[in-house]
């Protein structure tokens, strides 16, 4: 325990916290509660031993991820770019940083991330915590550096005392901000589409959905190969054909192997409705221009997917009835109480 001298206010705080008489470990506060996620119908809630989710943890990193105290002009948070309403994206193309400058990828979606093994488009992060140590130091982002914004949220009213009672000390470092924020990123779990509960038998899908349904997993929409699961992603890194030569080297960056040029991680569909424009740059604006891709648009590329060259390119040979039903089965897996959950919104 360490306590900066001279600082009443933090000295109080811990005499005030330690008259609690359930007291743990470190500085007097009591251990955090064990949080456990409500996974129906997924996998089971994956562990994290050295970041083990608890009630305090969760809120921490929600009150984070909302605050743009992490920003350098106090402008910007986690949230600007990644908004509930979209299901964590960001509805703009590239996402505008403190400064106005711009990235060239689109914000993803964020939902069941937990389960997830690699992150970015690229997959250059290994772990939520990971992830989250970029996106504040990064120029083009919140553009605060990490030694700056950890004696802010020491200096803050309310931080020492959350830290204290997410983590059993109020002393403030990069590790314990980036393990609150991956706890609360670890409970945006969508379960509740209309397609969940149809599996759960608590619903029929429309004649359309179920043939949108049947084309996305059998040989005509191919669908399933990438998007499969009910993560409705592989994990692997492919190149669905967008450009004959991709500009952005993708998968390549991080492993620096020419036939990963061009190549992204398969994202989730779950919410897709709600998370344009799509693909790594945000090029389509709506799903029908997507599915035009596929059908029409796969351009042979040197890394182009083996499953997608068997049928061209030029792609799928999609019918006009065969793309709108896989739109219309791409929108059950719409979660609207996802959407709205007041526990993931700001405080
Ligand atoms: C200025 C906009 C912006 C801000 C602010 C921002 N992000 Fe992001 N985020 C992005 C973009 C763009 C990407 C994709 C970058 C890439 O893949 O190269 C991304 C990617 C991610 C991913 C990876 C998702 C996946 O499926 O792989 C996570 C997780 C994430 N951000 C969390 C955060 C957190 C936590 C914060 C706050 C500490 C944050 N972001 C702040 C724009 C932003
Ligand atoms: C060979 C693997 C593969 C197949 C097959 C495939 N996809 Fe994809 N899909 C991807 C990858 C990889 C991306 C991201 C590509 C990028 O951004 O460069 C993607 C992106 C998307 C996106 C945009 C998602 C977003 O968040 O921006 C949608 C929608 C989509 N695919 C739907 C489908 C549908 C519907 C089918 C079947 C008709 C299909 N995909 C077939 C791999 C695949």
């Amino acid at each position: 325990m360490s306590i900066p001298r001279g600082s009443t206010f933090l000295l109080s705080l811990v005499v005030v916290v330690g008259c609690s008489d359930n007291t743990g470990p470190g500085e007097g506060f009591p251990d955090p509660r064990p949080f456990t996620p409500d996974t129906e119908g997924l996998r089971p809630f994956p562990e994290f031993p050295d970041n083990p989710l608890t009630r305090e943890g969760v809120a921490l990193g929600r009150r984070l991820f909302h605050d743009p105290i992490l920003s350098l002009d106090h402008t910007q948070s986690c949230a600007s770019c990644h908004d509930q309403a979209h299901a964590f994206s960001d509805p703009r193309r590239f996402s505008e940083g403190v400064d106005g400058s711009l990235g060239t990828r689109n914000a993803p979606a964020l939902a069941n991330a937990a389960w997830l093994r690699e992150f970015f488009w690229a997959g250059r992060a290994p772990s939520l915590e990971d992830q989250a140590r970029e996106p504040v130091p990064n120029p083009i982002e919140m553009a605060l550096p990490w030694d700056e914004a950890i004696p802010r949220l020491t200096a803050h009213a309310e931080y020492p005392e959350l830290f204290g009672r997410a983590f059993g000390t109020i002393e403030i470092d990069e590790d314990r901000v980036v393990k609150a924020i991956a706890q609360f990123e670890r409970t945006l779990i969508s379960n509740h589409s209309r397609y969940d509960r149809h599996l759960r038998g608590e619903l029929e899908l429309t004649t359309a959905e179920s043939r949108g349904e049947r084309l996305f997993f059998n040989e005509t929409g191919e669908c399933f190969h990438c998007h499969g699961t009910l993560f409705f992603t592989d994990e692997e890194y492919h190149d669905n054909g967008l450009d004959l030569a991709p500009v952005d080297p993708g998968r390549q960056a991080v492993t620096g192997r020419e036939p990963d040029h061009g190549k992204f991680r398969t994202p989730t569909l779950r919410n897709i409705e709600h998370t344009a424009p799509y693909m790594h740059d945000g090029r389509f604006d709506t799903l029908e221009q997507v599915m035009d891709h596929y059908s029409s648009g796969v351009q042979p590329s040197p890394n182009l997917d083996a499953v997608l060259r068997v049928h061209g390119p030029p792609g799928l040979s999609l019918t006009e009835p065969e793309k709108a039903d896989l739109i219309a089965f791409l929108k059950t897996l719409s979660d609207l109480e996802f959407l709205e959950n007041p526990d993931f919104g700001p405080e």
